[in-house]
């Protein structure tokens, strides 16, 4: 019996003890359930909340791209009606290069129309470069430009001389007479337009696409056409210029090929096409006898005594010496107690990827012939791309009375980007032979020339 009971009362124990045991659990259960649910409200709130401000971020921000494009154009718009002195182009300079930085793509681009229309960045022949704004360095990546049915793209001597251009594009436009040289433009898109004398010297176009464009008396020299896309470009000269860019890897139909002129260049096959060899010297064989310009300075020179050194015909005996018909020498009526030179600057453009490649190679000469207390002298200075000076090179005559020929020749120093040519002619000091006479005192030089080679 007390077994039974004992049994019974376990049974209810048991129940008894199991009700609150399950309200317990209820409780507990609803309470997690409650947590699970109120942190899910909480996240859900938070995320809202997240949402909002970036929203009203987004908003701030986009108000303050707005008030900083505002404040721009109130800026630019009145330093505009002031005079347009060079202080007044740096002021504006500065505050557009400022100005892009805090921009988005769709206000650059706007930024880049306003300057265009009120012909800041517009080089028309009638303008002088430092009449424009000089754009060097700005941001204009990634602004992009459509001509579709209702809105033409269509931009005339556009003037953005080394700025930043990657990613940008510009799509079915019509482009005449424009300057991009020197600037950055990876990946630009410039499918199906059209470009007329338009420069892009030394622009770095890797990975452009020109494809369905056409192309009018371009110039390419020294670009970087790194793998750009060439496919169905047409062009309406027989010939087009490529001198001194790198192919590499472009793409380009063999037909294509065959019209291009791929003097100094990186093939897309990764090969050098054909150097130019040619001499670089303008007039250096005297021969340039120019009568529109009175004879102070013969054709291509620059003389340091104007007036005291010209092109003479040789004696018409000796036409036949292989040196044509004219040499240079100081003006006969001038008694030289001065050293005269002429000078001449040579760009290397077209050579500047083979020198950059360090494979270029330069040779010089010069031929002279002096008598009595004259001799003469070549020098050289090289110049790297900011203008620095190299330490000049000089060689000078050593013998008398038969022809002599001065020679120099070196590998290129990669950063070389242009040299001056002087050709002096001076009188000997110390020379202490008076037997001569004044008359017969002086030099003569002709066969100027500069070469560049490919090592290999
Ligand atoms: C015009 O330019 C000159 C020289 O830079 C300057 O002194 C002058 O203040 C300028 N005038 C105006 C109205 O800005
Ligand atoms: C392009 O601009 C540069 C820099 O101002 C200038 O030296 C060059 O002559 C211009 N090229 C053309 C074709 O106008
Ligand atoms: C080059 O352009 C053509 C024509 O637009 C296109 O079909 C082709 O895919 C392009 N090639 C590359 C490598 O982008
Ligand atoms: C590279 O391409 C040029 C021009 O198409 C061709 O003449 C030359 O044979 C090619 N060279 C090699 C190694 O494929
Ligand atoms: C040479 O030409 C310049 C400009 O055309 C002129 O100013 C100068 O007087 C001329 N000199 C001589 C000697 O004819
Ligand atoms: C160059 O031309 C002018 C004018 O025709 C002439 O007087 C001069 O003698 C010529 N110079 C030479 C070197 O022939
Ligand atoms: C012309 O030729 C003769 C003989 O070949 C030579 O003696 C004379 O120096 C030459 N004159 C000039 C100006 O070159
Ligand atoms: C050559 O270039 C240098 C440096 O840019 C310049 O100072 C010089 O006047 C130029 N000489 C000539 C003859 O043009
Ligand atoms: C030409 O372009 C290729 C590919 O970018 C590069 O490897 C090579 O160094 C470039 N050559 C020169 C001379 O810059
Ligand atoms: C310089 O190089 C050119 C081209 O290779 C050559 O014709 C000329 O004879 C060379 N001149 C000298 C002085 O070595
Ligand atoms: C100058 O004349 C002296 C004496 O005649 C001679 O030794 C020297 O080599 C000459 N210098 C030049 C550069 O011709």
């Amino acid at each position: 019996m007390t077994r039974k009971l004992n049994r019974l009362s376990l049974i209810k124990l048991f129940f008894s003890a199991l009700i609150p045991f399950t309200i317990g659990l209820f409780t507990v259960i609803t309470t997690i359930q409650q947590q699970k649910f109120s942190s899910a409200q909480r996240e859900q709130d938070k995320q809202d909340a997240l949402l909002s401000r970036k929203q009203s971020d987004l908003h701030a921000e986009n108000l303050h791209k707005e008030k900083v494009y505002e404040t721009y154009l109130d800026d630019v718009s009145e330093l505009f009606t002031m005079n347009n002195s060079k202080d007044t182009l740096m002021k504006i300079r500065a505050k557009t290069l400022a100005s892009l930085r805090q921009l988005d793509i769709e206000r650059k681009k706007h930024l880049l129309l306003f300057l265009y229309d009120s012909e800041l960045i517009y080089h028309s022949p009638e303008k002088a470069i430092s009449s424009l704004l000089k754009v060097n360095e700005a941001d204009f990546n990634g602004v992009n430009f459509r001509g579709t049915v209702d809105a033409t793209c269509s931009f005339n001597y556009l003037y953005l001389h080394h700025v930043y251009l990657s990613k940008a594009s510009f799509i079915n436009c019509f482009i005449d007479r424009s300057n991009f040289s020197y600037s950055i433009m990876y990946k630009i898109d410039f499918t199906r337009t059209r470009f007329f004398r338009t420069s892009f010297r030394f622009a770095a176009l890797n990975q452009a696409d020109f494809s369905q464009g056409t192309f009018f008396e371009m110039d390419f020299v020294g670009a970087s056409l790194v793998e750009c896309n060439f496919t169905g470009v047409r062009w309406i000269t027989q010939y087009m210029d490529f001198i001194g860019t790198n192919l590499t890897g472009a793409i380009i139909s063999d037909q294509l090929l065959k019209r291009m002129k791929l003097h100094n260049s990186i093939l897309p096959n990764g090969t050098w096409g054909p150097i130019v060899r040619k001499n670089l010297v303008v007039n250096g064989d005297a021969e340039q006898n120019d009568s529109l310009t009175n004879n102070t300075h013969p054709t291509g020179w620059t003389v340091s005594v104007p007036g005291r050194l010209s092109s003479i015909a040789y004696n018409s005996q000796n036409s036949t010496t292989g040196y044509g018909k004219y040499h240079f020498r100081v003006t006969p009526s001038y008694s030289l107690k001065l050293a005269v030179s002429m000078a001449q600057n040579i760009s290397f453009d077209e050579f500047i990827l083979l020198i950059t490649a360090g494979m270029a190679r330069y040779n010089v000469s010069i031929d002279y012939q002096c008598s009595g207390n004259q001799y003469g002298y070549m020098q050289l200075t090289f110049f790297d791309m900011n203008g620095l000076k190299y330490e000049p090179v000089y060689r000078e005559t050593k013998s008398k009375m038969q022809i002599e020929r001065l020679k120099l020749s070196n590998q290129f120093n990669r950063e070389m980007h242009k040299v001056q040519l002087k050709v002096g002619f001076i009188r000997n000091l110390t020379y202490d032979d008076t037997s001569t006479y004044n008359e017969e005192n002086y030099c003569i030089a002709d066969n100027i020339q500069f070469f560049i080679t490919k090592l290999n």
